[in-house]
């Protein structure tokens, strides 16, 4: 826009603020989802037109023009002199005033409150992250495959199944991952990814779990746990990176340190083995023991003693997910590994190496009571020419909230579906 000083211009938007005396106005203009400066200035504009801006109201939608001035103290470095405004339609007693408002007011309000300001950061920041996420995929050669919302079989766990009746072939189901439908195409593909909306009726109300969430999924042919890490460390810090480069005035807006931000993702994150992870919350006084899932609270002492983002790899057969491999060196245990965030976000990444055992991947069904029968076209692919695989899955949100330095996931979707709420 500096390009622009010194000429006039024409902006399309809507009155997000306006305060003043009565020799000038001073208004918030919001255009394609920026905030710009722009002075009303009474000598310029005429008794008439000056009035007639007094009396706009937040949320009218305008055409202005107007000659763009350097002023440092600005928004980007400029403002606008108006000369001529427009309205197109009116607002009347816009809901979210500059005043404070309960959370619960402002999502119930979710359709109008997405203009203001931090909202409008929050979301440009998700947009890039997956762009970020999508780019990082093309440049590795990874197919993108879209994986069916609608699906007959449980794809992670039956706990927190969505399900609604299908024509005479009984149930269907939300997708809770794409994961098993990720795992076909490797065959064909090799690399692959999907990205788009999974379901989980979870029946918890805390700061990380929503009903609908975005996830990105990645399985890859001939790789193992290991590489399988490394894979999700180099994605995880290159797409923060990048992110927080190009988002630099965003993360201003909602006062998160950039250079916080960059050094938690400077360096390769540590890798932990879940035994070790027992002992080092033992060590804390936290109250666990070997076979116990780690909770919120337990993931956020492990952040804290090791100084940042952590793997914990290696986690206890019961507690994880069917299709996870049998660690040979620890039968107890499966080859997997979860990402845990900083700053009290937790659990970021789920991702293991795939059981192509078809015999002990059918026992694994079975002690979870899952109906075997409509896993068939999953355990062809262990018939026809299985290849050891592997892959994780990253909810988008938590990255959202970690990036954005938000304690709660349901800001960081434009809708956010929880239990007790569907509206707007
Ligand atoms: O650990 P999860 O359940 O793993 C899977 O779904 C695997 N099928 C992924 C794979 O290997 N392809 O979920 C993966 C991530 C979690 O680490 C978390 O970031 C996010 O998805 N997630 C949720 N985010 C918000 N609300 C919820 N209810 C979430 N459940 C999982
Ligand atoms: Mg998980």
């Amino acid at each position: 826009m500096l390009e622009n000083l010194g000429k006039e211009l024409e902006l399309n938007g809507w009155l997000h603020g306006i305060r003043g005396s009565n020799k000038f106005q001073f208004l918030t203009f919001r255009s394609s989802g920026q905030l710009i400066q722009v002075i009303a200035d009474k000598e310029i504009l005429g008794d008439e037109v000056f009035k007639m801006v007094k009396s706009l109201t937040q949320e009218t939608s305008l055409s202005i023009k107007g000659l763009i001035v350097a002023n440092e103290k600005a928004n980007f470095g400029w403002e606008m002199h108006l000369k001529e405004i427009k309205i197109v339609s009116p607002s009347t007693d816009y809901p979210i005033t500059p005043k404070e408002h309960g959370t619960d007011f402002l999502f119930s309000h979710r359709h109008l409150w997405l203009r203001s300001k931090k909202q409008l950061a929050i979301l440009r920041i998700r947009s890039e992250l997956s762009f970020q996420i999508r780019n990082f995929f093309h440049e590795k050669r990874y197919t993108n495959i879209d994986t069916p919302i609608l699906t007959g079989s449980v794809g992670e766990s039956a706990g927190t199944l969505f399900s609604t009746e299908y024509f005479d072939l009984g149930k269907a189901y939300l997708a809770q991952t794409g994961q098993l439908y990720l795992e076909t195409a490797i065959f064909a593909h090799e690399k692959v990814y999907c990205f788009g909306p999974t379901f989980r009726a979870e029946k918890s109300k805390t700061r990380r779990h929503l009903t609908e969430f975005w996830m990105l999924e990645a399985e890859t042919a001939f790789m193992e746990n290991e590489q399988n890490i490394l894979f999700q460390d180099e994605f995880v810090r290159t797409v923060v990176r990048r992110t927080v480069e190009a988002c630099k005035l965003d993360l201003d807006i909602l006062e998160r340190d950039t250079n916080h931000l960059l050094n938690q993702v400077e360096k390769s994150f540590q890798v932990i083995d879940y035994k070790q992870a027992i002992e080092i919350l033992q060590a804390a006084q936290f109250s666990i023991e070997w076979g116990d899932d780690i909770n919120a609270e337990g993931e956020n002492i492990l952040t804290e003693k090791i100084g940042g983002a952590l793997f914990v790899k290696n986690y206890p057969r019961a507690i994880k997910a069917f299709y996870m491999k049998q660690n040979p060196d620890d039968p107890r245990t499966v080859l997997c590994a979860d990402l845990i965030a900083p700053d009290g976000v937790g659990e970021i990444i789920g991702g293991s190496e795939r059981e192509v055992d078809y015999d002990k991947l059918v026992e694994r069904i079975y002690e979870e009571g899952l109906p075997v029968e409509s896993y068939s076209w999953y355990l062809d692919l262990r018939k026809y020419g299985s290849v050891p695989h592997s892959g994780w899955g990253l909810g988008l949100e938590r990255l959202v909230a970690w990036v954005c330095g938000l304690p709660h996931v349901r800001e960081c979707i434009p809708f956010p579906r929880m239990m007790y709420r569907i509206f707007p």
